[in-house]
């Protein structure tokens, strides 16, 4: 069909770019990184990862589980091993996780094998959409918007030294949001 309903009226020309490098999608949490990512992928026919998962499946039990019982260090400890070994299969989307941009290495090594893309979104989209869940051990402890404006204040200036900046507002569809990166 020409139209299918619920679609935009104009579709946008399908990109035909071939990513030759790995992408990674840095973050707060609730900035979209996996939703963005999965879409990004698909419309790159290119392989779609998610670090957390990743960990998930290494670890053998689930983020909060490692956070309670390892502790926050060892969750890095493993973030870091697992995002340097994603990166070597050369190019895909990878999502990380929202702490994993602040390890000097992990900075080196995204820069190194491809580039950063950072999703920047206001404090209420990312109260808002990290409330959908009860899945991150770090906004257990208080008020999640509390915690998401000081976390805010300390990775803003470590997330802007991604390669390109994306606004991720809820106005925007995952898939808006991924033909912004395409362009930039
Ligand atoms: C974290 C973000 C989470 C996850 C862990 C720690 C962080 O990933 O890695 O809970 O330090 O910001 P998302 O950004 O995908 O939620």
């Amino acid at each position: 069909p020409l139209m299918v309903a619920g679609e935009t009226a104009v579709p946008k020309p399908r990109p035909s770019y071939r990513l030759i490098r790995p992408i990674a999608l840095v973050g707060l949490m609730g900035c979209g990184k996996t939703t963005v990512g999965a879409r990004l992928a698909a419309m790159l026919n290119a392989p779609f990862r998610d670090a957390d998962a990743e960990i998930v499946k290494a670890a053998g039990r689930s983020i909060p589980d490692i956070f309670e019982s390892l502790g926050e260090e060892a969750f890095r400890d493993g973030e870091k091993r697992v995002i340097a070994r994603l990166l070597e299969a050369g190019p895909m989307v990878l999502a990380t996780g929202g702490g994993a941009f602040m390890a000097a290495e992990t900075r080196a090594a995204v820069k190194a094998s491809g580039a950063a893309v950072w999703l920047r979104a206001d404090l209420d989209t990312l109260v808002e959409r990290t409330g959908r869940k009860n899945t991150r051990p770090l906004l257990r402890g208080g008020d999640p918007r509390v915690i998401l404006q000081g976390l805010m204040d300390q990775r803003y200036p470590l997330y802007a030294e991604a390669d390109i900046v994306v606004e991720s507002t809820p106005k925007g569809s995952a898939e808006d949001v991924a033909y912004s990166i395409i362009d930039a």
